[in-house]
């Protein structure tokens, strides 16, 4: 193959390695930008959920706290007002009530637990609260309590210590943000240790992907989103990125191999141009040959220069023989043009056999006997007839018995035989001469191939004798074979379906 169409693949090779190697490391990008974008809308969406449940405790707190702003008014009645409050406000579990000094004004004891401590909690009040009202989130245990300053219509200001109770937040608040969202996406209230407090639905078979944090409200819950197993954002990214190469190691596969049959493509169609030339080469020549040898036999005798009446007769029949050859070379060469251009037409008949073997062993009576070959024709009685055009499988026969002499070496020896198999006939061409390599019989049957290249073996020849053989049996339904063993012969077989029997 030529330097030029070398590097032209070359370059392609290297353009399809850049563009997989490209594409490879682009895939890999964006597959860690799509993780981040997807972690992103899920934490925004964890976010804003995280608020709106700090909203709605706030909210809650709220509304309870200004309930018992006004339950506290009375100090007299405070204690059964309280009492009805929480009976009302199920979202408090514990509520406690001290004067400003100090004094556990509720619950009356012997209350539920020992009343937190008042010092710890006062240290957490702003000085500013004790007139103007206010309240806080303060630490209280391993939870928070809502710690408020009541002083709005009352002489005297009251700290009230409220601690949520789980059940009521469960249900006033958790129950309804959370279970109304929609999607694979599950958000569950988590502790520290991840454990889940409050989820909407089971999470086996989900995968943890992230929480966030809440406000003060809730400063020891986090919101933890998951995400059906299997379908987190990381494995659909994943499993996207997979796709995507898959597809594209698909692609680079189809380039491949589109670059390599047309690699085969290029070097087969130089292999042609060069057997073509070849061809032109090798039949130029065999045309000399007999040309030569009837121009100098005719010229001798045109100058009386032939001794006797025998030898002028020898260069006759040289003539005449050297002049069929001519024919049947060119016959052959025509042909050859004519099959290619899909303009070969056969007209078949049912026809017998033996006259046209005999007709060819006619024909190659004179090299034959000339070249000493030792010659056996058999040909099987009451063959049926073939369904053929008879000159064609004469042509056929005759490349056959042409190359049995050519490619023959010093065992001469020709068998010709027809006989019946089955529902054919088969014509068999056997020689003992310098035999077929294996690897090269398959080839033979091509146009111009030639073993061993063009001179084979120092026999000349155009390499179309055998390529014309296989159209002509094909085009008769026949098949042609060879078996043959360097240095020991060969034989080609033509199997012809015969025609309806008699
Ligand atoms: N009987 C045989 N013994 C050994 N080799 C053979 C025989 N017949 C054919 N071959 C090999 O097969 C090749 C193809 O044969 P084919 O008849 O097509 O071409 P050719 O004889 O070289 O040229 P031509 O077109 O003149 O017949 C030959 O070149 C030869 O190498
Ligand atoms: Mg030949």
């Amino acid at each position: 193959m030529k330097r030029r169409e070398l590097l032209l693949f070359g370059a392609v090779f290297l353009a399809s390695a850049i563009l997989a190697v490209l594409a490879a490391l682009s895939l890999r990008q964006w597959e860690a930008s799509a993780q981040r974008h997807v972690r992103e809308q899920a934490r925004d969406m964890a976010t804003m959920t995280a608020e709106k449940i700090e909203m709605a405790v706030l909210k809650a707190e709220e509304e309870g706290l200004a309930r018992l702003q006004l339950a506290v008014r009375d100090r007299a009645l405070l204690r059964e007002r309280v009492d009805a409050w929480k009976a009302e406000t199920p979202f408090f579990d514990r509520a406690y009530i001290f004067a400003r000094g100090g004094t556990l004004l509720y619950p009356a004891p012997p209350s539920e637990g020992p009343p937190p401590s008042f010092e710890e909690i006062r240290r957490e009040i702003p000085p500013g609260f004790w007139d103007r009202g206010g309240r806080r989130h303060v630490p209280l245990g391993d939870g928070v309590a809502c710690a408020a300053v009541l002083a709005e219509g009352l002489d005297e200001p009251l700290l009230a210590v409220l601690l949520r109770s789980e059940q009521g937040l469960r249900r006033e608040i958790l129950e309804k943000t959370l279970a109304g969202l929609e999607g694979q996406s599950v958000l569950a209230v988590v502790d520290r240790t991840n454990r889940a407090i409050y989820s909407p639905r089971p999470l086996d078979d989900t995968e943890y992907v992230l929480s966030v944090a809440f406000g003060e409200a809730l400063p020891s819950w986090r919101l933890a989103l998951y995400e059906p197993a299997g379908l987190s954002p990381r494995d659909t990214v994943h499993r996207q990125a997979w796709l995507f190469t898959a597809a594209f190691g698909l692609l680079v596969g189809v380039i491949a191999l589109g670059l390599g049959a047309a690699y085969r493509l290029v070097r087969r169609e130089s292999e042609m141009a060069r057997l073509k030339s070849d061809f032109v080469a090798n039949v130029s020549h065999d045309l000399k040959t007999p040309l030569a040898l009837i121009r100098m036999f005719s010229e001798t005798l045109e100058m009386n220069r032939a001794p006797d009446e025998a030898t002028r007769r020898e260069y006759y029949g040289v003539i005449t023989r050297e002049s069929e050859r001519l024919s049947r070379l060119i016959d052959n060469v025509l042909d050859f043009s004519r099959i290619e251009g899909g303009r070969r037409r056969y007209e078949l008949a049912p026809s017998p056999l033996e006259p046209v073997v005999h007709e060819v062993m006619e024909a190659f009576r004179y090299p034959l006997a000339q070249q000493g070959f030792k010659v056996s024709v058999d040909v099987e009685p009451d063959l049926p007839d073939v369904l053929m055009d008879a000159d064609a499988i004469g042509q056929a026969l005759a490349n056959l018995v042409d190359n049995a002499i050519k490619y023959s070496d010093t065992r001469r020896r020709l068998s010709v035989t027809a006989r019946r198999a089955g529902p054919d006939v088969l014509v068999e061409v056997a020689d003992e001469g310098i035999g077929i390599p294996a690897d090269e019989q398959a080839h033979v049957f091509e146009k111009f191939y030639r073993v061993g290249r063009s001179d084979t073996q120092g026999r000349r020849g155009s390499g179309v004798g055998l390529a014309l053989v296989a159209h002509i049996v094909g085009a008769h339904r026949g098949r042609v074979s060879v078996k043959s063993q360097v240095g020991q012969g060969s034989r080609f077989t033509i199997a012809l379906p015969a025609a309806e029997t008699r």
